[in-house]
């Protein structure tokens, strides 16, 4: 049965701390150089709490926008005074971050193994199709999903429902890849498989009681276990 591997796009394919060394540039001129590190991480995680409360309160905008608002929550909450120049340009560094080194190799694998890989994520499809292509990997993905095409975030049970209707798999055919683990959790909750690509050996796992079906550390062991 040719199983189908739906990959997370921000933290699992595309590395985000790219981002890191247009901040770095921009913090030294302002003399705060040294805020780069926690400004990245916060940045990333208020993006994503903003994808949580809006699908909360049902006020869904592209995921584009929860990442230059965070910017500016980030900004503000750290008293840095970026200029609109800045949030520019770190912008359009978010949209052409760099893919991990593992990606090409492993998709290979699993192509050659009749696996079907798409890419699947918050972002829209156009973002999404522009991030891949410049990062060098468009090719390896038979499509783009979209969780932009419901109108919704993940972890919505209504995002893994459409990409399985996009899909037209099963749920014991199909694989979520992501090392987000409140995107791992949300496919496992949906009824999809699920493996956590484990980047970071540090990175702790939500103590739910709903774990992956798989973790590795990187994808290609990933390609060794389910290619
Ligand atoms: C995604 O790409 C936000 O990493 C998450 O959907």
């Amino acid at each position: 049965m040719t199983q189908v591997l739906a990959f997370d796009v921000y933290g699992t394919l595309i590395d985000t701390l790219g981002v890191l060394t247009e901040l770095e540039q921009r913090l030294d001129a302002l003399g705060k150089m040294a805020l780069a590190p926690e400004f990245s991480r916060r940045w990333r995680d208020k993006q994503l709490e903003y994808s949580f409360r809006r699908g909360l309160m049902g006020g869904y905008v592209p995921f584009s926008q929860c990442t230059e608002e965070a910017l500016v929550f980030t900004d503000r909450a750290l008293q840095v005074g970026l200029s609109e120049t800045d949030r520019a340009h770190l912008m359009q560094a978010y949209a052409r971050l760099p893919a991990f080194a593992d990606v090409a190799g492993a998709l290979r694998r699993l192509s050659e193994a009749g696996v079907t890989c798409v890419a699947f994520s918050n972002g829209t499809g156009q973002a999404v199709e522009g991030l891949l292509e410049q990062a060098g990997i468009r090719d390896h993905f038979e499509t783009v999903i979209s969780a932009d095409e419901v109108k919704r975030f993940k972890p919505d049970p209504a995002v893994y429902a459409h990409l399985r209707y996009r899909l037209e798999s099963e749920p014991g055919d199909t694989w979520l890849v992501s090392s987000n683990p409140f995107d791992v959790i949300g496919a496992r909750h949906a009824g999809l498989h699920a493996a956590w690509v484990r980047r970071s050996a540090e990175a702790p796992f939500d103590p739910w009681g709903i774990d992956p079906d798989l973790t590795v550390g990187d994808l290609a062991t990933l390609a060794e276990r389910l290619g």
